[in-house]
């Protein structure tokens, strides 16, 4: 849809349905520094969206409601406090439209997975209001407005790969060769408390056997650019991973088992309890994920390749 402008007469918006995809995420490096006034942590990591996605519908409407299906449905509310009702809000106020949608979640995120779920769904809602609106609004104006939703959801906006700095919400694209990387991602029973972990990790560092920081986002970059899997296996790290596995030992035996699976590296996802395995190629994730299901460790595994674009219509 072309931006609308006042001296416009074509209709305003679109007639709807719009369907956007929106990805999941995983950082292939996540560094947290330390603890700011505001409370949130300094980062630097290097976000990377990946093929599982969800889907949000927006058709023309009356009033804004939202209903869903698929992954956790039944244990979100689908009220003011949804980020997905959240995002269309902002943009309405943000553009000055009123917010008037019908939208419709199909969720294949798991909650609370460390994979970023709610913000992808945030994401998907900005880009399929602006769209179903007609506010034309630029892939950075709607960035701007992501990130007064969530620090992670600006980056669900551009997808890629990307650096993230300040709260995650600063994103500069990083520019590389186009690579595909092949992982499995390995579904827990029950999610994790991002703000919890987060605890976990500040109460382990004032302790006399604080984890030592593991890598950077620079060395990671500098690994992504030589395109080879056994190289970035040695460069995967995330800082919240032993405060994600002091509360959920289980999950070092996930890892473990995507080890004695063939994975060339395994990490906890974000704030977890998700384990993401980089396989060699497409063939080895497949052989991966099965070998991961058979071995009872986890919920659920599936291939999943990255980089993807970010929330748009499909
Ligand atoms: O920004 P978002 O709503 O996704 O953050 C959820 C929670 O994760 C925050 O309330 C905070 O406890 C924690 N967080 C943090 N530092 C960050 C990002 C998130 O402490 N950079």
């Amino acid at each position: 849809t072309e931006a609308w402008r006042p001296d416009d007469d074509r209709p305003r918006g679109s007639l709807g349905p719009v369907r956007v995809k929106a990805p999941a995420k995983i950082n292939l490096h996540l560094g947290v520094g330390p603890v700011r006034p505001d409370g949130f942590h300094e980062l630097n990591t290097v976000y990377h969206a990946i093929s599982i996605h969800d889907e949000l519908t927006a058709r023309r409407g009356d009033t804004l409601t939202l209903t869903m299906e698929g992954e956790g449905a039944g244990q979100l509310a689908l009220d003011d406090s949804n980020l997905v009702i959240r995002a269309a809000r902002a943009l309405a106020g943000h553009a000055g439209v009123p917010a008037h949608a019908r939208l419709h979640l199909r969720k294949r995120i798991p909650l609370a997975a460390g994979l970023a779920g709610g913000s992808a769904d945030a994401a998907a809602a900005l880009v399929a209001c602006d769209a179903l609106w007609g506010t034309g609004l630029s892939r950075d104006e709607l960035a701007a407005i992501a990130a007064t939703l969530g620090s992670d959801v600006p980056f669900l906006v551009h997808g890629g790969t990307a650096l993230g700095t300040g709260r995650g919400e600063v994103v500069s694209p990083v520019l590389a060769r186009p690579t595909t990387w092949h992982w499995v991602v390995a579904v827990a029973d029950g999610g994790l408390s991002t703000p919890q972990v987060y605890a976990e990790l500040d109460r382990l560092r004032g302790t006399a056997t604080a984890p030592t920081p593991r890598g950077s986002a620079d060395a990671l970059l500098a690994a992504l650019r030589q395109r080879d899997p056994r190289v970035l296996a040695e460069a995967l790290g995330n800082d919240l991973q032993p405060a994600a596995v002091s509360l959920r030992p289980e999950l070092a035996e996930v890892l473990k088992a995507g080890r004695a699976e063939g994975a060339l590296a395994g990490i906890v996802s974000g704030s977890g309890p998700t384990c993401v395995f980089l396989a060699a190629d497409g063939e080895d994730a497949e052989r991966l994920a099965a070998g991961l299901t058979a071995a009872g460790v986890c919920r659920a595994a599936h291939p999943a390749h990255g980089p993807v674009p970010g929330a748009r219509t499909s």
